[in-house]
C-alpha cells in the first residue's frame, strides 16, 4: 500500500507522539511559569491516549508511510509505565527508528529499562552547561549535573544521544562554544535550534533569535567545520562534521532557514489529536474516533483525507498572516 501525498506532494513518514503535556521544567521559551503556574489546568489522564490506542495508530500508519517514530511530551518520562510502550512499538514491523526526546533530568532512572526495552536513540535538550544560566532557563532551578548524569548513563547502555540547545539571545548566547567544547570533547553530536514563534505564550521577539549565519560565524573562530549533506530528506538540521571526524554540529534554522518543503512530520498530541504542523492551532480528533469504536480503514481513510488536503508551511509564510497556534508542550516538540 504506497502512503498518500499532501499537496505540496510530501509523504508521511515521521510520527512524533507527545505522551503527556506536563513537564517538570518551565523553560521560559516553552511553559513560562506565569501560564503554566499552580493553577495551570493539564490534560486528565482519562483525556491521555493509552499505550493500546497509540500503539494501534501507530500499525495503522506504518502502511502510509510512517517508519521513524519519536516520542517527546511536555517531558515524556513522567508517563508511567513508558519502558512499557517502547517495548511495544519497537517490536511494531516497519518502524525502523525509534527515538525519545527528553529534558534528561529523569534520564539517568529510566536509560537502562528504556534500552532494553528496545530504544536506540534518545534526544536531550541542554540549553547551557554554566549551572547558573542552566537553572535559570529551566526555571525549577534543576541541576545541570542531573542531565550529565542523564547523558552519561544513556550511553553506557547503548544508546545514540544527539543534544539539542536553543539559543536565544540575551539569554545564553555565552554558551555557544562551552557546549561546542564540551559535545566535541564528549564525541556527542550537537544540533543548536533557532529560538522559534511556537505557541502563544513565551513572547517570542524575531530579535531574540540567533540566526544559523551567526552560529556558524561564531563556531568557525574555534572550529574547523566541512558541510555534510542532508541524510534523509525532510532533515531539519544543516550539518557540519568536525574535520578530525569526532562528531558532527548542527543548527535547526527553523527561522531564518525553514525546511517546510520536505516536512514529512505528523504530530500526536497526548490527547489523541493528529497535527499536520508544529504552528498549528488545532488537530483532527483521532481519539473520539478510536473510542467511538470506528475499524482500522475507517481510520486510516481519515488519516489519509487529513493528509491529502495538507498544506502546511507555517515557517516560509512565517509573518504572512498571524494564525492562532497551540502549545509546544502540549502537541509535541
Ligand atoms: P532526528 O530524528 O535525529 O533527525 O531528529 P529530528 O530531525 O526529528 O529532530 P528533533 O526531533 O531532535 O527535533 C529537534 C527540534 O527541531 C524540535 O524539538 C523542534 O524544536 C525542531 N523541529 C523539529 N521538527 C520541526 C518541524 O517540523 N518544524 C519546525 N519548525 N521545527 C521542528
Ligand atoms: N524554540 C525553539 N526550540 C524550542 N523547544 C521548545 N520550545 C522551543 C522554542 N520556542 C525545543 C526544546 C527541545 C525541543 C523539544 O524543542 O528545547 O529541545
Ligand atoms: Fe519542558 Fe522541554 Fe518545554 Fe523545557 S522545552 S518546558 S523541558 S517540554
Ligand atoms: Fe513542517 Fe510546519 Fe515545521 Fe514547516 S513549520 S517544517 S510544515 S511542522
Amino acid at each position: 500500500m504506497s502512503g498518500p501525498l499532501d499537496k505540496l506532494g510530501r509523504g508521511m513518514r515521521d510520527l512524533r507522539i507527545s505522551l503527556t503535556d506536563r513537564c517538570n521544567f518551565r523553560c521560559r521559551y516553552c511553559m513560562p511559569v506565569e501560564v503554566f503556574g499552580p493553577g495551570y489546568r493539564f490534560l486528565p489522564r482519562e483525556d491521555l491516549l493509552s499505550f493500546e490506542e497509540i500503539l494501534r495508530l501507530t500499525r495503522l500508519l506504518v502502511p502510509l508511510g510512517v517508519e521513524k517514530v519519536r516520542l517527546t511530551g511536555g517531558e515524556p518520562l513522567l508517563r508511567n509505565g513508558i519502558e512499557d510502550l517502547v517495548a511495544m512499538l519497537a517490536a511494531v514491523e516497519g518502524v525502523k527508528d525509534l527515538a525519545l526526546t527528553t529534558n534528561g533530568v529523569l534520564l539517568a532512572h529510566h536509560a537502562e529499562a528504556l534500552a532494553l526495552a528496545g530504544l536506540t536513540r534518545a534526544t536531550v535538550s541542554l540549553d547551557a552547561l554554566d549551572p547558573a544560566t542552566f537553572a535559570r532557563m529551566n526555571g525549577v532551578g534543576a541541576k545541570v549535573e542531573r542531565v550529565l548524569a542523564g547523558i552519561n548513563a544513556a550511553r553506557t547502555y547503548g544508546l545514540k544521544v544527539k543534544v539539542n540547545a536553543v539559543i536565544q539571545r540575551g539569554v545564553n548566547e555565552g554558551e555557544i562554544l562551552p557546549l561546542a567544547r564540551w559535545a566535541k570533547e564528549q564525541a556527542i553530536d550537537l544540533r543548536y535550534i533557532e529560538y522559534m514563534d511556537v505557541g502563544e505564550t513565551n513572547g517570542w521577539k524575531l530579535a531574540e533569535v540567533v540566526p544559523a549565519t551567526e552560529l556558524l560565524e561564531i563556531l568557525g573562530q574555534e572550529f574547523d567545520l566541512a558541510p555534510r549533506d542532508p541524510a534523509y530528506r525532510g532533515e531539519v538540521a544543516l550539518h557540519w562534521a568536525h574535520a578530525d571526524g569526532t562528531c558532527e554540529v548542527g543548527v535547526i534554522a527553523s527561522v531564518t532557514r525553514p525546511f517546510c518543503r520536505d516536512c514529512q512530520r505528523l504530530r500526536l498530541s497526548a490527547d489523541g489529536k493528529l497535527f499536520t504542523c508544529l504552528f498549528a492551532a488545532s488537530g483532527q480528533d483521532i481519539r473520539g474516533m478510536l473510542r467511538s469504536g470506528a475499524g482500522d480503514e475507517m481510520l486510516r481513510a481519515a488519516v489519509r483525507g487529513m493528509w491529502a488536503v495538507r498544506e502546511d508551511r507555517y515557517s516560509e509564510e512565517r509573518g504572512l498572516a498571524a494564525k492562532p497556534k497551540a502549545e509546544m508542550s502540549y502537541l509535541g516538540g
